[in-house]
């Protein structure tokens, strides 16, 4: 059943796990997920984004979502990934989202205090959870895209979540968006994650941009015309590590958009006459379950926790 965050994240805080927060954007993604998450028995976080709302229509992609529902036991949130003001979180909330996300974090601290602020108002009268954001990832997102990341101050931290009455928060410790995180070697801040929940003990932390980047996608992509050379994503330990800390949601969009194209280019390769859809999408989706079968299984550590 559609379910607010609070008692996965209670337990996983507890038990040193993580939810995973998967992107969502048409049917085959959704199914992908769905059928992952129901053989592992694991608690799933569905999350929709702007970009997502206006590819597919929120109408159609909440009924998508209720769909899967139907057919299934597990429980599931609703979530809106990076709203970026207070309309697209009151349509969302309207819209029947358990979960929203409002994303202050490129606006001056004081304004990033009153937008999140206004939202939980809105949001907890209706019993709907909010992440809020402070510090900031570099990479690509929707409409901004930053070069360099603003590690998140964990004093700041502290403050934040008192003046703002946020129910999880975002934090940059080194993850960042899409298929290019590190050039060097990759790492991740731990001495601040370890600072900020020591200072917010028991508040759940999410971690953005914590894709893998799968080499053997990669490597697949490429082979077949693909052109994304040096795409390096972050360890599967180090996640495995901060889901050992206060983060409870990892929120994993690109590992699906690189699974479902590898399979794809490696298809229209491979089958040259086939314009069928089906016959490219249902690879597609089972690369999309198999992912995320593994990350629930072997890094987050939710499996059996539904
Ligand atoms: O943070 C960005 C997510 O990967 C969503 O991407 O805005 O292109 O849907 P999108
Ligand atoms: P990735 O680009 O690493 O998958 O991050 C997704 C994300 O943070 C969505 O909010
Ligand atoms: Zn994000
Ligand atoms: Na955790």
């Amino acid at each position: 059943p559609l379910t607010g965050p609070k008692e996965m994240f209670a337990r996983a805080y507890k038990e040193g796990y993580a939810i995973g927060a998967f992107n969502v954007n048409n049917m085959e993604i959704i199914q992908g997920i769905m059928q992952a998450g129901a053989e592992e028995k694991a608690p799933l976080i569905l999350q929709v984004s702007a970009g997502a709302r206006k590819y597919a229509g929120q109408t159609y992609i909440v009924k998508l979502i209720e769909a899967a529902l139907s057919e299934s036991d597990l429980p599931v949130v609703l979530h809106l990934d990076h709203g970026s003001g207070f309309d697209i979180c009151k349509d969302c909330i309207d819209g029947g989202f358990t979960s929203v996300m409002i994303d202050g974090s490129h606006l001056p601290y004081e304004e990033n205090i009153a937008v999140t602020r206004r939202v939980v108002e809105y949001a907890h009268d209706k019993g709907v959870w909010v992440e809020a954001e402070l510090g900031q990832l570099a990479g690509v997102e929707e409409d901004v895209s930053a070069e360099h990341s603003v590690y998140t101050d964990p004093d700041q931290a502290v403050e934040f979540v008192e003046r703002t009455g946020c129910d999880s928060l975002a934090i940059a410790i080194g993850t960042s968006h899409g298929a290019y995180k590190f050039t060097g070697k990759a790492t991740l801040d731990f001495d601040r994650l370890s600072t900020i929940t020591d200072k917010l003990p028991g508040f759940p932390l999410v971690l953005h941009g914590a894709s893998s980047v799968p080499q053997e996608f990669v490597a697949m992509a490429n082979q077949y015309g693909g052109e994304i050379g040096g795409a390096q994503g972050v360890p599967e330990d180090l996640l495995r590590k901060s889901a050992s800390y206060g983060v409870c949601k990892i929120n994993i969009d690109t590992d699906i958009r690189l699974a479902m194209t590898a399979c794809i280019r490696k298809h229209f390769a491979e089958n040259p006459a086939d314009f069928d859809p089906r016959a490219y999408l249902k690879p597609a989706r089972e690369a999309v379950k198999n992912m995320v079968q593994h990350k629930i299984r072997n890094v987050l550590g939710c499996s059996n926790k539904a």
